[in-house]
């Protein structure tokens, strides 16, 4: 899954997020890092996916809207360079909705109801039988997003392989219909550690659960998170043999310690007992201070100028456009609807 396609300057990576709230330490692990490398060997386009958000928040448009540039302020702090990266905002790209009401003919309700994000989605939000129907059927969205510019390569966290899945299913089905490849099929790359535990040791860190360390976080609130960091119940005195397994200051420690030769050392004393908690945040707010500060500071910096930040999301969205726009001319083109 993540054996990466040979680098070429031509291969397009599609990859983006929801902008309901801001960014934090799971997005950085679970697909930010990899963007910001991936820039520099790819053409990569990076989606603020603010329609598919609405399939959820009708109710709160307004949220939406107002997290669509603090996002794009997250992906900026973080490294993500608007020269080798373009930014765009998905409603803005009225073709993308035209290529899924095409695509939604491509997929089977039962088969929207299997899909295991969507599955898990809306057993969180309690749906239970009052499913948007623009929620279910958002995966033929993310469809037409990533074949809409031909991606090859899809950037994600690993709760979003079952929409790569998907969305190969439909360029298979579309391209058996045109009799040749007109669509491409995409890879997810998703990283070794793709997933971060929340600071309360919950498998998954999100805002929803309240678990997040944001990647704006001020050094204070920082400091509190780590804190809160889920360790080892056992390891109740400095003595003790300490437990790694779950132990969440770890596998954070694991994530972002530079020092990695050290860490092993400090393991190792950990689990015959004499290392106590306190030692190990310590080390773990040093990492986690030195990672988020020139993060702070890069974000403060565009934040005063966002009538700039506007200006890139423009352009970027006007040259995306352009792409989706060739691609739906050659969809049109197979489904015969071509008349003047
Ligand atoms: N589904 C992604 C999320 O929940 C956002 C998204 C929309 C996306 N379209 C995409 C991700 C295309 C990658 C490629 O965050």
């Amino acid at each position: 899954m993540s054996t990466p396609v040979p680098a070429s300057s031509s291969t397009v990576i599609l990859t983006g997020d929801r902008p309901t709230g801001p960014l934090h330490l799971g997005h950085f692990v679970g697909s930010l890092r990899n963007r910001v490398a991936y820039q520099h060997e790819y053409r990569q386009f990076i989606m603020l996916a603010d329609a598919q958000a609405l399939t959820d928040n009708m109710d709160d448009t307004d949220k939406v809207k107002r997290n669509v540039i603090e996002v794009a302020l997250d992906y900026l702090a973080v490294g993500i360079d608007p020269a080798l990266s373009t930014l765009l905002i998905q409603s803005q790209i009225p073709e993308l909705a035209e290529l899924t009401f095409y695509y939604l003919n491509l997929v089977t309700v039962a088969r929207l109801e299997r899909n295991p994000t969507v599955k898990e989605e809306i057993r969180l939000r309690g749906f239970e039988r009052d499913i948007p129907a623009g929620f279910l059927t958002y995966p033929a969205s993310q469809a037409a997003d990533i074949s809409g510019f031909k991606a090859q390569l899809v950037p994600v966290g690993e709760d979003q392989i079952p929409m790569i899945e998907q969305t190969n299913e439909i360029v298979r089905r579309f391209n058996r219909m045109a009799g040749r490849e007109v669509l491409l099929e995409a890879q997810a790359l998703v990283p070794a550690l793709g997933r971060l535990p929340g600071i309360d040791g919950k498998a998954k860190m999100s805002k929803s659960m309240g678990n997040t360390i944001n990647l704006g976080a001020t050094a204070d609130e920082v400091r509190a998170a780590v804190k809160k960091v889920y360790t080892d119940p056992l390891h109740l005195r400095v003595q003790d043999p300490g437990h790694l397994e779950g132990n969440v200051a770890f596998i954070y420690l694991d994530a972002f310690d530079p020092d990695q030769a050290g860490l092993a050392e400090l393991k190792a004393r950990y689990v015959q007992g004499g290392v106590g908690d306190s030692v190990v945040k310590a080390r773990l707010e040093g990492c986690l201070q030195d990672l988020l500060e020139p993060i702070r500071t890069r974000r403060a910096q565009f934040a005063q100028d966002r009538g700039y930040v506007m200006q890139l999301l423009k352009e970027g969205t006007a040259k995306a456009r352009a792409i989706v726009t060739a691609t739906v001319d050659e969809v049109r083109e197979v489904l015969g609807l071509r008349y003047f």
